[in-house]
């Protein structure tokens, strides 16, 4: 195997989140293996690409197969570091062999957008598994910030959190659709969206109200 494994963070969405140095590894990259949104994206006429679906292993036996051949670039959502392949990838490969470019996570951004530090907040994932109860306690001006999926997500978190003492009054922002044109950024309270439509693939961060 000559070649290297190249993980670059795409950033939440729009183009103007992703590093400089993310856009320039994929746009110079001869073998792209990205989940679609990535590739729909990027992908440019004379790159081998390849699909990431739910059969991981069918990407990572890709990357293993082509990487005499060249470079593989490996987009992800958000940066790399926060829950991506980059797990599966230092498992399956010598670190010596990887490369990763970071970008703008998801969770930065909301943080951004609700215009708070992050310094001092628990970062959890709810996507695709659920936080233990010892994560998820209750204490006074502890902030939560929160990736979902579609099971997990605001109106779920909400009576989850609620059922382990949170009080129904805790401020919560909901951010979704980050950087896109249709970015949706509420400011709630996990008693009133426990009760409202479901918000899914979305940040959540609980808590940093006056009274939290
Ligand atoms: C598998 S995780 C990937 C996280 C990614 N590595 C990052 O750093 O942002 C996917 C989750 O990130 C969050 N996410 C990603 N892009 C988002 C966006 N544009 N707006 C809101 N949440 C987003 C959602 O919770 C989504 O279900």
């Amino acid at each position: 195997m000559g070649g290297k494994i190249i993980i670059a963070g795409i950033g939440p969405g729009s183009v103007e989140y992703i590093s400089p140095a993310a856009r320039a590894a994929i746009d110079n990259a001869k073998i792209l293996v990205g989940g679609r949104r990535a590739l729909s994206q990027f992908a440019v006429d004379g790159q081998k690409t390849f699909a990431i679906t739910a059969d991981i292993a069918a990407a990572v036996d890709f990357i293993r197969a082509n990487l005499d051949a060249a470079d593989v670039v490996v987009p992800v959502s958000g940066d790399p570091g926060y829950y991506s392949m980059l797990d599966v990838l230092r498992r399956e490969f010598a670190p010596e062999i990887i490369e990763v470019i970071p970008s703008i996570s998801a969770i930065q951004l909301a943080f951004a957008r609700a215009k708070m530090p992050w310094h001092d907040a628990t970062l959890l994932s709810f996507h695709g598994r659920c936080p233990s109860d010892e994560e998820l306690f209750y204490e006074p001006r502890r902030v939560l910030g929160l990736l979902t999926d579609g099971t997990f997500n605001s109106q779920s978190i909400a009576q989850l959190l609620m059922e382990r003492g949170w009080s129904p009054t805790t401020r919560l922002i909901i951010c979704s659709r980050l950087s896109y044109e249709d970015e949706e950024i509420i400011r709630t309270t996990l008693g009133d969206s426990a009760r409202s439509e479901a918000i899914k693939h979305c940040v959540l961060i609980v808590g940093g109200g006056d009274d939290d």
